[in-house]
């Protein structure tokens, strides 16, 4: 019998990119979310169906086919083979599997898409084999097929993918789950620029071995901006918030990940009176976040897609990865 699962989207509020550097990191889960349905195979072949994506292909042992979605489907749809392949090895059953993923997150935007999608196949497959695979697994799953898609993530967006909630994370030492006073309004811009993860960890990458003695500090601080975070969340105090939002999005430019795309959406937001505005998650386009009082939620939307950007309020929910009824 089918079962389906699905697995909430991310923003990062402070320390994208700080945190490939072992620095900590905020983010939250928000009421986006990635839904995959699963079902049991007699002939051992996985099919994956991205209803989204228009993608559509085979796996029957090494051999691919693809159904839909030319050159690119193998490279999208290889990561949630990698999931699929581990829950089975786990279940040790002789079968094949077919899912569907239909998802409302924005692809390659930053708002940690392909880590819902790969925690929300990972549950449902393991529900649908009987398996009861505890978080940590499938973090673990996510994780994996996160290392195929971005090279060397920090693992922040499957951790949070899979527990749900407001999260201080660090890379080596994994999260805790922090305590918030009040709501945290935000407005999320997509500027519909798509662009890759691994390519912008590495372009910090490369400039940081360029001029160590000044990128490195910059990184120092941007873990210092998300620790001054924690006690401003703790208070509830969203002018605080607004500007270390502000001053961490200076630091993202500096270290070469915004472009002309998101620094219009910035500007626009903090024109129309938001509290404070950075990009979120990888840069390079994709997304940006603006701190906004609960009266001016609909005027920062405005004011953004005056801009040229897609904008909607984001919630967060403190539900992670879960089978639906
Ligand atoms: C991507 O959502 C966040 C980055 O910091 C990469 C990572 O942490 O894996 C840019």
């Amino acid at each position: 019998m089918e079962v389906t699962a699905s697995a909430p989207a991310k923003v990062i509020l402070f320390g994208e990119h700080f945190v490939v550097y072992g620095e900590p990191a905020i983010v939250l889960a928000i009421d986006k979310r990635a839904y995959v349905s699963a079902d049991i195979r007699k002939d051992k072949q996985i099919h994956i169906n991205s209803v989204n994506l228009g993608i559509s292909g085979v796996f029957k042992g090494e051999s691919f086919y693809e159904e839909f979605g030319g050159q690119k489907a193998r490279r999208t749809l290889e990561p949630l083979k990698i999931a699929i392949q581990k829950v089975l090895e786990r279940s040790k059953k002789n079968v094949g599997v077919s899912v569907e993923i239909r998802s409302t997150i924005p692809v390659a935007a930053g708002l940690g898409s392909s880590a819902a999608v790969a925690a929300a196949v990972a549950t449902a497959v393991g529900r649908l084999l009987d398996l009861e695979l505890p978080p940590e697994e499938i973090f673990h799953i996510s994780y994996e097929a996160e290392r195929f898609v971005h090279g060397t993530p920090s693992g922040i967006d499957p951790t949070v993918s899979t527990y749900g909630g407001v999260l201080l994370y660090r890379k080596d030492k994994g999260f805790t789950q922090m305590k918030v006073k009040g709501e945290i309004p935000l407005v999320i811009g997509d500027t519909r620029v798509k662009r890759s993860t691994g390519d912008l960890v590495a372009t910090v990458h490369k400039r940081s071995n360029q001029y160590p003695s000044i990128i490195k500090p910059l990184l120092k601080i941007g873990g210092k901006i998300a620790l001054k975070a924690v006690e401003v969340l703790e208070t509830g105090d969203l002018y605080a918030l607004g500007q270390l939002m502000n001053i961490n999005h200076g630091l993202l430019c500096a270290v070469g990940v915004s472009d002309a795309s998101l620094e219009r959406l910035v500007h626009a937001a903090r024109r129309a009176d938001a509290l404070g505005a950075k990009l979120t998650g990888a840069g390079g386009g994709g997304c940006m976040i603006a701190l906004t009082k609960p009266n001016k939620l609909v005027h920062v939307v405005d004011a953004i897609e005056r801009a040229g950007g897609k904008a909607f309020e984001a919630r967060m929910t403190d539900e992670g990865v879960r089978i639906e009824d």
